[in-house]
């Protein structure tokens, strides 16, 4: 892979490459965020048909990308997702877990392939992230 990528093309060639060797991530990365936090799981009991999780995910790989390209949607649609979360009990580092729970699904399945530049731009990723629509404390 070509070095000195941008984060926004470090982060494309993360999940086309992650696509690529495993399909679709979305099993492994619910499996891993309910294996961290058992009582997330329960809060899903209504949503027998994926339905939920699926948009969750699509929402959540919308933010990583938008980020990652600077586009000012994620603050947007981060800062609604803290609200509504908030009425489940979720709180700002709740909601990044999800975002921590991707990269390290991402990290795992790509083993060698997982470079210290694709790993400096997704932790660079993770920090903007958090800040995105952060309710004031
Ligand atoms: C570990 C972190 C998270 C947990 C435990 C969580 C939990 C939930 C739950 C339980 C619902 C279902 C609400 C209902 O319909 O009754 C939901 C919906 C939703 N969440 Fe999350 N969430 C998390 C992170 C995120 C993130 C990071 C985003 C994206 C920014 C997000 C976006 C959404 C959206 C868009 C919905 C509505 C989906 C739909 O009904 O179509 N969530 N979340």
């Amino acid at each position: 892979m070509n070095p000195m990528l941008t984060r926004s093309e470090a982060i494309d060639w993360t999940l086309a490459t992650v696509a690529d060797r495993i399909g679709d991530p979305a099993p492994l990365i619910y499996q891993r965020l309910f294996a961290e936090r058992p009582d997330f799981e329960d809060l899903f009991v209504m949503d027998t048909d994926g339905g939920v999780r699926g948009s969750m995910l699509a929402t959540s790989f919308d933010c990583l990308l938008g980020a990652a390209g600077n586009s000012d949607l994620p603050r947007l649609q981060l800062e609604a997702a803290r609200m509504i979360h908030d009425g489940y009990g979720l709180r700002d580092d709740d909601i990044d877990l999800m975002f921590r729970v991707i990269r390290d699904v991402c990290r795992d399945t790509l083993g060698a392939a997982w470079t210290s530049e694709i790993d400096r731009h997704w932790q660079d990723l993770l920090t903007l992230l958090a800040r995105l629509g952060r309710t004031p404390s």
